[in-house]
């Protein structure tokens, strides 16, 4: 945060100019969505002008933004019957705790309880409803007057037409596109030839203004207060309920959502970061964090938690100020979108030969991560977006997800940028380019990147050779030896015995590691061939599934969608990827690698699962009941104890073997948590879902003899 003396050091014109830049941003927010500034920054800038006027008092000029609902920046010429306010920010626990200690000494008493919600990153609506109608949208304006976009009601879920009962109340809420709809909406504008939206919040404030667009965008409400229409005489928030929703004005926050909910509103009750009571102020602490841990799982955006006093006497007591409510407050959490300029595109070539375009950017600091490299998905995706070189785009980073960018801010272009050149051919080895799919890929395919396929075969969750590194695999791949996985189990002691740095025990240690791997169970070697679209639990479950390489190879797209996780899609890429490594898979086979059979769990083709070669180690085939019978466990955070070696994939076969299922993310069916150290979002969700928890050390005695040997 800007300290208050920086903010004293700026000259009476750095002011100004601070003012000027605030005003045009929150005009561009509030309006079409479209800022030059990102969230953080625009936050920033707001703190150091108000800093700056409380050292100046008598400079604050007339258009400043603070004190003032949207920036002072939009207006309407629908008045709203009680103000919609606006909310003061916090930015850590120490100020949340601050500011609870001022209210509560405001009311002279503790609040009763708190209810702490998501922030939706959207826009404030009113919805006014008539004897259970809905017959009037409005957007918030400067909080005295909106505007009417009661055109854009039927595109707007979540907003029935009717409610469950013929009540007159203005229900308030953010409208907002969910992660879903954005990206839909965006697929529909590019092929009318729109540009996309640069991120969600942008494109639902366009969508709420727009009128005769040949398309349709849908967007969702979720209603987060309540005010009656006709008695809003002596009320100065938007707070509770009244007689108009048939119950009294004393109907604490959290109670008067539930009953929003009955009446057929959406509210963010069926989310994981749905609305919550909590009694004390550590409490709500505690559900701010787990709130903020679920953030990157939700289907919408957040940019913050709000906590409320619950009870409507708090409220009452504690009133308002012009601008915001003294009894909430949002705890603002760092923006995910930031704005920074493309300076580069590189071209890289992926494992299996796949042509990756990643957006090289001036650094910007995302929820605490510099970020310097963005994913740009695949070409068509750079066109679709209009993204050029020297363009400011908006870029995305949430969790652990790949940050990316999202669109260019059209409007900032100086006539500078550059457009984006498409490599010709391959930029490793300068052969053609397959450009038929969406992801282009060098023709030679895998081939055009044997070291590192050898490499990825050869690791730890895959054939786990050990001594095969980088430099090894690139000698081996240089000399001529090994063009793929398949060369590796016909090397002879002689041929390593040439290569430079290889002496008699470096050898013997290869071959015998080489000689271990060749008994690797199937779901080891498939996940070693790196077919696109399946990682390491999905070689797992194809594994179990088919029992064997041939009944793999023998399986068409429809059978392959049998396996859970599989979509139509996916299966007719494997199924291609198969048929693309056919002659390698012949060579494994002709080696003896890959061909142990086990009983597969489902029925395949009589001749399917007909392999011979030696005895393999037992496939991780879920045993019917092992002590995980019909658990559905996840792993995460770091192991201890007698789990400490055990890579993921290690465990989730450890999971299997006891008879369990293994998955890598935590949903309603979901019924043990392994909770390691640093379990960070998938333990908070867990916790919400009020899903089993243990610690490595009691799991590694539940599933004890099930262990790896040695
Ligand atoms: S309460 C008088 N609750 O955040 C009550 N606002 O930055 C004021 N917002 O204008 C609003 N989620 O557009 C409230 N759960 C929530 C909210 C929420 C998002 C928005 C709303 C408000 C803005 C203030």
């Amino acid at each position: 945060m800007m300290p208050m003396n920086d903010a004293a050091l700026l000259t009476p014109g750095d002011y100004a100019d601070a003012v000027t830049a605030a005003v045009r941003a929150a005009a561009a927010y509030y309006t079409d969505g479209a800022t030059p500034l990102g969230d953080d920054e625009y936050d920033a800038l707001l703190r150091t002008i108000a800093a700056y006027e409380e050292a100046h008092p008598d400079e604050a000029l007339p258009d400043s933004p603070t004190g003032k609902v949207a920036g002072g920046a939009v207006e309407g010429d629908v008045p709203h019957s009680v103000p919609m306010l606006s909310l003061d920010n916090v930015f850590s626990a120490e100020e949340l705790t601050d500011w609870a200690a001022g209210l509560e000494r405001r009311l002279g008493r503790p609040v009763a309880a708190w209810c702490v919600e998501p922030k939706l990153d959207g826009l404030a609506v009113a919805a006014r409803y008539r004897a259970g109608r809905l017959h009037q949208l409005i957007t918030r304006g400067d909080g005295l007057a909106g505007e009417d976009i009661s055109h854009a009601a039927d595109t707007v879920l979540g907003l029935p037409a009717a409610l469950a009962e013929p009540v007159d109340v203005e229900l308030r809420g953010e409208v907002l596109l969910t992660r879903e709809q954005f990206e839909h909406a965006n697929e529909v504008r590019t092929a009318h030839g729109a540009v996309p939206f640069a991120n969600p919040r942008n494109g639902a404030a366009g969508t709420l203004r727009a009128k005769d667009r040949p398309y349709r965008v849908e967007l969702t409400f979720f209603a987060y207060a309540a005010v009656g229409l006709e008695s809003a005489a002596g009320r100065d928030t938007a707070v509770g309920a009244d007689t108009a929703v048939g119950l009294d004005g004393d109907l604490a926050h959290s109670a008067l959502l539930e009953r929003l909910a009955a009446l057929g509103a959406n509210t963010a009750a069926a989310t994981a970061a749905h609305p919550r009571r909590c009694a004390t102020l550590e409490e709500a602490q505690q559900r701010i964090e787990e709130i903020a841990a679920l953030r990157s799982d939700l289907p919408f955006g957040i940019d913050g938690v709000v906590v409320k006093a619950d009870a409507a006497a708090d409220q009452r007591d504690a009133g308002s100020g012009s601008r915001a409510p003294r009894w909430a407050v949002a705890r603002k959490l760092a923006a995910e979108h930031k704005v920074t300029r493309l300076l580069d595109v590189e071209w890289n070539v992926g494992r299996t030969g796949i042509i990756a375009p990643r957006a090289v950017l001036e650094p910007v600091v995302i929820d605490g991560v510099t970020v310097t490299y963005a994913t740009l998905h695949n070409p068509a995706d750079i066109t679709r977006r209009g993204l050029m070189l020297g363009d400011r785009v908006f870029v995305y980073r949430a969790g652990d997800v790949i940050p990316r960018v999202e669109a260019p801010l059209v409007d900032e272009r100086t006539g500078d940028e550059r457009p984006i050149a498409f490599p010709e051919s391959c930029p490793r080895c300068g052969d053609a380019i397959d450009t038929t799919e969406q992801r282009w890929r060098c023709a030679r395919g895998r081939n055009c990147q044997a070291v590192a396929s050898v490499v990825y075969a050869a690791g730890r969750d895959q054939l786990d050779i050990e001594g095969l590194g980088g430099t090894r695999a690139v000698q081996l791949v240089e000399s001529g030896l090994v063009t793929d996985v398949a060369d590796l189990f016909s090397l002879t002691r002689e041929q390593l015995l040439g290569l430079e740095r290889m002496g008699d025990t470096s050898t013997d240690n290869l071959l015998a590691a080489i000689e271990t791997a060749r008994s690797r169970p199937l779901n080891r070697v498939f996940c070693a061939l790196g077919v696109r679209g399946t990682g390491r639990t999905m070689s797992r479950r194809i594994a179990a599934h088919f029992g064997s390489m041939a009944a793999i190879r023998a399986a068409d797209a429809e059978t392959l969608a049998a396996v859970d996780g599989i979509g139509a899609e996916k299966a007719r890429v494997i199924v291609a990827e198969l048929a693309d490594l056919a002659p390698l898979l012949d060579r494994l086979a002709a080696r003896g690698v890959g061909t142990a059979v086990t009983a597969p769990q489902a029925r395949v083709t009589a001749d399917a699962g007909a392999g011979e070669g030696p005895e393999a180690e037992a496939e991780a085939a879920p045993v019917a009941g092992g002590p995980l019978a019909g658990e559905a466990v996840v792993v995460t955070g770091s192991m201890t104890g007698p789990l400490t070696a055990l890579s993921r994939n290690e465990m989730n076969e450890l999971v299997e073997r006891a008879g369990g299922k293994a998955s890598s993310s935590v949903s309603k069916r979901t019924t043990l948590l392994v909770a390691g150290e640093k379990a960070g979002s998938k333990r908070a969700k867990a916790e919400e879902l009020g899903i089993r928890i243990v610690t490595p050390d009691e799991f590694a005695v539940l599933v004890a003899d099930h262990l790896p040997q040695g």
